[in-house]
């Protein structure tokens, strides 16, 4: 047993705890997941299973991605991405709906499969069926050789290394990663971009490892804040566009790991029924970058304001506007608009993690949950 311990030590590498590890690895694991395929000095997004398959995604009729959990979450960015730089249409879905609502596929559409483990048991059924419908089938999984892996016609692996926290970080910034890459390239074959904003794309992308390091800084600063709000009972976090998915990623790494009841709206929705719930005692998390619907945002954060919510937002260095308004701040580099997820998630991932320390949490192995659900 001891020697056990010994070795889960030296596995944590001097972490207190694997999630921390994960969080802290995210700029090694996003340079790992473009490395060989972001070329981006001589404008190039190279990724064999795109190239060897690119009839099928050009002429798709539409793009169905199936997920759970954070994987889901990823999926809803990739929905952003896919739409706004490849102009493809693009369907989101829980595998565990999609397999059993009867839907509607043919062979013209395609299926892409997010899954950290590639064991997820709704998410290998609704490959089972799309594969049946005649769909061609593509997964983006991180563990090589997994059953995801096996079944899908053709995929990316992440790239992302093990993950043992039983909540998902670098799994997830991995994802939009390869899923970012894919858009890329499938926009490029179809000439959605000049040369020039496209090479500005590839640049930008290839910052983002150094721009996830500097957003890690803010951690002590996050311990402090995190420690002002452990003792909630209640969050909300909001975000638009691209920032809506990781609204509900932020709300649901605090749900998974400290127990505390969060949820994640588009912030536009919030005058449809959460807004009731705003007083004095209620943490709002707001994703605000200079870049996606600020403005909106920030009238989202009056109307908090006004109702005297307690506001915490994530916005982009050097902001003024949000900071004289939100009791907290916390800054992130300014990026292109489609990749501020994987900057504005990293603030929310350390935030759920030092308020589940605080609370006395089993911070990787949270309660009743499981790193890979292999039942439905
Ligand atoms: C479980 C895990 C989550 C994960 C989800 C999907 O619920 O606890 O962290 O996001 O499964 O897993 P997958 O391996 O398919 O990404």
């Amino acid at each position: 047993l001891e020697l056990q311990m010994n070795l889960e030590e030296i596995e944590k590498g001097g972490y207190d705890h694997f999630m921390l590890k994960e969080i802290y690895e995210q700029p090694r694991a996003i340079k790992d997941t473009y490395r060989g395929r972001l070329l981006a000095d001589q404008g190039l997004v190279k990724m064999s299973g795109i190239e060897q398959n690119m009839e099928k995604f050009i002429n798709a009729n539409r793009i169905i991605i199936v997920a759970c959990g954070t994987s889901w979450h990823a999926g809803l960015v990739a929905e952003y991405i896919f739409e706004d730089l490849a102009r493809i249409p693009v369907e989101v879905e829980y595998a565990s709906e999609f397999r059993y609502r009867n839907p509607v596929i043919t062979d013209k559409d395609v299926l892409i499969a997010i899954s950290q483990s590639g064991e997820t048991a709704d998410t290998l059924a609704a490959i089972k069926l799309a594969k049946e419908k005649g769909a061609f089938v593509f997964g983006v999984c991180n563990v090589v050789g997994s059953s995801i892996a096996r079944e899908t016609d053709a995929g990316a692996y992440t790239h992302a290394g093990p993950e043992i926290g039983v909540a998902s970080t670098k799994a997830f910034t991995t994802q939009i990663t390869v899923l970012t890459l894919m858009a890329l390239r499938l926009a490029k074959a179809k000439g959605e971009f000049s040369e020039t904003k496209y090479r500005e794309y590839l640049t930008e992308l290839e910052t983002i490892p150094s721009k996830v390091e500097k957003s890690l800084e803010s951690n002590a600063l996050i311990e402090i804040i995190a420690d002002v709000y452990k003792d909630s009972t209640n969050c909300l976090y909001l975000g638009r566009g691209y920032n809506f998915p990781v609204a509900l990623e932020g709300a649901l790494k605090l749900k998974e790991i400290s127990y505390i009841h969060a949820e994640g709206y588009p912030a536009a929705e919030m005058k449809h029924g959460p807004i009731a719930l705003i007083d004095e005692h209620m943490p709002v998390f707001v994703i605000a970058t200079k870049k996606g619907h600020y403005e909106k945002v920030v009238s989202n954060i009056q109307e908090i304001k006004s109702r005297k919510g307690k506001i915490i937002a994530i916005v982009t260095e050097g902001d003024e506007q949000v900071r004289d308004l939100a009791d907290h701040v916390i800054e992130v580099p300014e990026t292109l608009e489609s990749l501020t997820p994987l900057l504005t998630t990293i603030p929310l991932q350390l935030l759920s993690y030092h308020i589940a320390v605080m609370r006395g949490c089993n911070v990787d192995q949270p309660r009743n949950l499981a790193k890979s659900v292999t039942v439905e």
